[in-house]
């Protein structure tokens, strides 16, 4: 017989379902509890509330478990190829040589974006923030495709959208790094692989020829596989929702992109740089932040430490924490500011504050340092984490709209004035 729990509301006692995962994971299922009692739960920030279920990534905080598709995180990022993973999150399984060779074809084959995208590109402002350039230039492409709009598309068409998302947003990212720095933007070059190409973009100049150096790819590799994917957070659930109005892939996207430039999100990586700068440059020691981070009074906060569901360890942070120190030493870098980083992990994870409140270094606290080392700009750290993820959110859109999930739209309880009658300017 299913589990169910029972609530019990005025003497009255419900019976409600209970969902269990693969990985044996509980939920209540309250999807009928307002229509058989006529209240319905709260919990503001989803803390404790799931939205779906989900095939594709298995995320177990407390120990510190990451997979997708059943795939251990330190097995992939050591092992495989970013566009292996592309396929894995997005059809279910690792692709075989035939069905890895026509991905990889189809998406280098659609790489190049519309020459008429570069009028806009054109018009933003130089300095412009690439997050907002690349949100509003995926946004854009819908434009460009308008067969994505229609409703009951098949399913070619569907992975056609799929192959021109992960071939352009490494162009248009490039592109909108090239045009806040008020450089020529450099075109997609098919006899590279996915990151040698969009380093190429980022790199190359018309005045001299760039080769991507092996250490750098590799490291690159290794960041977009560890973001690909991170189950329901703020930016993934913004995807489905908005793709749940049944709007096209290309709105869905953007709308992620939009959700995940804030600094508590993905921008946290560009915001780890700007503290250890700031530190860095104050020269007042660490002792100073640390205490600053604990005031209540004092919004500021350690950015790059905590994270809503792993209080153990980030095991993104712990891949990433090595590969940042490979690459420095392969690439011969000294940074202060790593130093400081290394510092700050020491003071602050010996912390009774930190300690008891399970905040420890996440996958941004050092991901931005391997950027730094790469010589990508501070500026393009979310973008970066953006070209990570999207697989993952093409997979979630994918699964929510394979399932048929009813539009996102949930209640809430209201707090406001009691009717009122309107009076007249003159009688306020
Ligand atoms: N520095 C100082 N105090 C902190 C921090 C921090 N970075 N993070 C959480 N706290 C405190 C917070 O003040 C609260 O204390 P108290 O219980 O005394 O009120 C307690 O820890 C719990 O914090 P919370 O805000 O309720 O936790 P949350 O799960 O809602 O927030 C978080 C998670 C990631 C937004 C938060 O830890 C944070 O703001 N971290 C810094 C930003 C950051 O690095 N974000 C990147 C997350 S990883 C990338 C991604 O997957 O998006």
């Amino acid at each position: 017989m299913s589990e169910t729990v029972q609530l019990t509301i005025n003497d009255k006692s419900y019976d409600l379902p209970v969902i269990k995962g693969s990985e044996n994971e509980k939920a209540i299922d309250i999807s009928k509890l307002r229509a058989q009692t006529g209240y319905i739960t709260i919990d503001t920030g989803f803390k404790n509330t799931g939205s779906t279920t989900s095939a594709i990534t298995f995320l177990d905080g407390e120990n510190g478990i990451l997979r997708y598709r059943g795939y251990p995180i330190e097995q992939l990022a050591e092992k495989a190829n970013f566009l292996e993973v592309c396929y894995l999150l997005i059809y279910g399984n690792l692709p075989t040589k035939t069905e890895f060779s026509s991905f990889t074809n189809n998406i280098t084959n659609h790489t190049l974006v519309h020459e008429d995208m570069r009028s806009f590109l054109n018009a933003y402002p130089t300095k412009a923030h690439p997050m907002g350039i690349l949100s509003a230039s995926l946004c854009t492409l819908s434009t460009f495709y308008p067969e994505s709009h229609e409703q009951n598309r098949s399913e070619e068409s569907v992975d056609l959208t799929i192959y021109r998302l992960l071939a352009k947003l490494p162009t248009l990212a490039a592109w909108a790094y090239q045009n806040a720095v008020g450089h020529p933007v450099m075109y997609p070059k098919n006899k590279y692989n996915y990151c040698e190409n969009f380093l190429q973009m980022m790199f190359a100049m018309p005045a001299f020829n760039y080769e991507p150096e092996p250490v750098i790819v590799d490291a690159l590799n290794k960041l977009l596989i560890l973001h690909a994917d991170h189950e329901q957070n703020c930016s993934t659930s913004t995807v489905r929702v908005v793709g749940s109005s049944q709007a096209n892939l290309y709105a869905s996207i953007s709308a992620g992109v939009s959700a995940l430039w804030g600094p508590l999100h993905g921008g946290a990586n560009q915001a780890v740089i700007e503290m250890l700068e700031k530190i860095l440059n104050d020269g007042g020691g660490l002792k100073k932040w640390v205490e600053k981070a604990k005031d209540k009074e004092d919004s500021f906060r350690l950015m790059g430490f905590g994270h809503r569901v792993y209080k153990n360890f980030d095991p993104r942070a712990k891949i990433i924490k090595k590969a940042a120190d490979d690459v420095l030493n392969k690439l011969g870098i000294v940074d202060p500011v790593l130093d400081i980083a290394k510092e700050l992990e020491e003071v602050a994870l010996n912390d009774e504050y930190f300690q008891s409140r399970g905040l420890y270094p996440n996958v941004d606290f050092y991901s931005g340092i391997i950027y730094r080392a790469l010589g990508i700009p501070t500026e393009m750290f979310t973008v970066m984490f953006a070209m990570g993820r999207l697989p993952g959110w093409i997979a979630q859109w994918k699964e929510m709209m394979k399932d048929n999930q009813p539009i996102g739209r949930p209640r809430q309880i209201y707090t406001g004035e009691k009717e009122r009658n309107y009076k007249s300017i003159e009688k306020r």
